[in-house]
């Protein structure tokens, strides 16, 4: 921890590497199998070159845009990501806040360690969206989608990649990943947790190390079954917008958009589900073209550089999502360490902007 001040993205990964547990480190690096899309994923973005338009006199750009119709600073925003108080104590409440600070979008968990509703008193201002895993149950289901609309959410994101878990080697040799005893997954339903947490592969856990064996909750409560009429179901019961989060070809694209989805995020969870699919920067522009204006088209995985996000936004996202790069600044500093985080992504989008020439703002994309 004797790291100078962070100055790329991966300084922060740096830190955390060396200054989390080993297994919250893993657990969060991670991916399935043989990690061939997690590495896939950075250095598809890697290959792609820009070409610059030079003598434009561009000396500033604007940041700002829109998602779903709701005002943001930059087109960078924060992917869900589980359990974020394993990388500080403040957890999702700091990444709130940083996001909020920024003036940019969050999705929250809702496998997150913190409360859907404190999240939103820590920020209320900003633009919030709540990501859904759907239940087995319709009720549990229903009862968190009733608590976002109550607390502002803007949006619902329903992930589609994650019906089981990937096989995630690193978990899986830190036996399993156990959440600290005193951790809890608020958004879902208490009693169900308790449920969970009493079934026989938690005892099992247990008695290896203590503590909550998340792989089992999403064992016991998830619905494995979901379609594209489950679409159809979570619009029936919400007025807010729905996204999917986890499409990665142009016929999936389509029909979502058929199913009355508001926008799509493209999405391979961070190489953490299915390995060895595509890179999402490489799937970006089939599905944007698929999707023919109809819905916004946002992307994730693999952001770790301004030149990053400059491309996903050339190739036609509406804007980016980081998740771990918002966890190692989390770690390094909490609140501080996010804000830092942004700020250094924003900043080096900014000199890509303007040196490339092409876009000045976002409202002409
Ligand atoms: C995730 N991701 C994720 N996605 C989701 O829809 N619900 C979730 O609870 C989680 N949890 C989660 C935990 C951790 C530790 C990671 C790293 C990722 C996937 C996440 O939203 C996003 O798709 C990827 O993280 C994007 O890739 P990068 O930015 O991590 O490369």
């Amino acid at each position: 921890d004797s790291l100078t001040e962070p100055v790329c993205l991966e300084d922060f990964e740096s830190y955390a590497r060396q200054n989390l547990p080993n297994h919250a480190f893993e657990f969060f690096a991670g991916g399935a199998n043989e990690e061939t899309t997690i590495r896939e994923n950075v250095e598809a973005f890697k290959r792609l070159r820009i070409r610059p338009r030079v003598l434009c006199g561009i000396s500033e750009v604007d940041l700002s845009t829109t998602v779903l119709g709701e005002k943001v600073s930059l087109p960078i925003g924060i992917a869900p990501t589980a359990t974020q108080k394993l990388a500080h104590p403040d957890g999702e409440q700091a990444t709130a806040k940083a996001a909020s600070k920024a003036g940019t979008c969050m999705i929250l968990s809702c496998v997150g360690s913190t409360s859907l509703e404190d999240v939103a008193t820590m920020a209320p201002e900003s633009v919030k969206w709540l990501q859904l895993y759907v239940l087995s149950s319709q009720e549990m289901t229903k009862k968190i989608v009733k608590r976002a609309e109550k607390e502002g959410y803007k949006a619902i994101v329903m992930t589609v990649d994650a019906t089981v878990r990937g096989k995630r080697q690193k978990d899986v040799r830190n036996h399993s990943f156990l959440l600290p005893h005193l951790m809890n997954i608020p958004n879902v339903d208490p009693a169900k947790m308790a449920d969970a947490k009493r079934s026989s592969d938690f005892e099992k856990n247990k008695q290896r190390g203590s503590g909550f064996a998340f792989d089992n909750f999403a064992k016991t409560l998830f619905n494995k079954s979901i379609t594209f009429e489950t679409i159809d179901w979570l619009k029936s019961i919400t007025k807010l917008p729905v996204l999917v989060k986890g499409i990665l070809t142009a016929d999936d694209a389509r029909k979502a958009v058929q199913h009355g989805v508001d926008g799509i995020i493209v999405s391979n969870h961070g190489g953490r589900q299915l390995d060895c699919v595509p890179a999402t920067i490489d799937v970006l522009p089939e599905i944007v073209d698929a999707v023919n204006g109809k819905v916004e088209v946002y992307v994730d995985g693999g952001i770790r550089l301004g030149t990053d996000v400059f491309k996903a936004l050339a190739l036609g996202a509406r804007a980016v999502f980081i998740g771990r790069p918002a966890i190692w600044g989390l770690a390094y500093k909490g609140e501080e360490g996010v804000t830092k985080v942004l700020d250094i992504l924003k900043e080096e989008l900014e000199i890509a902007m303007i040196l490339s020439g092409i876009i000045q703002n976002l409202h002409i994309l």
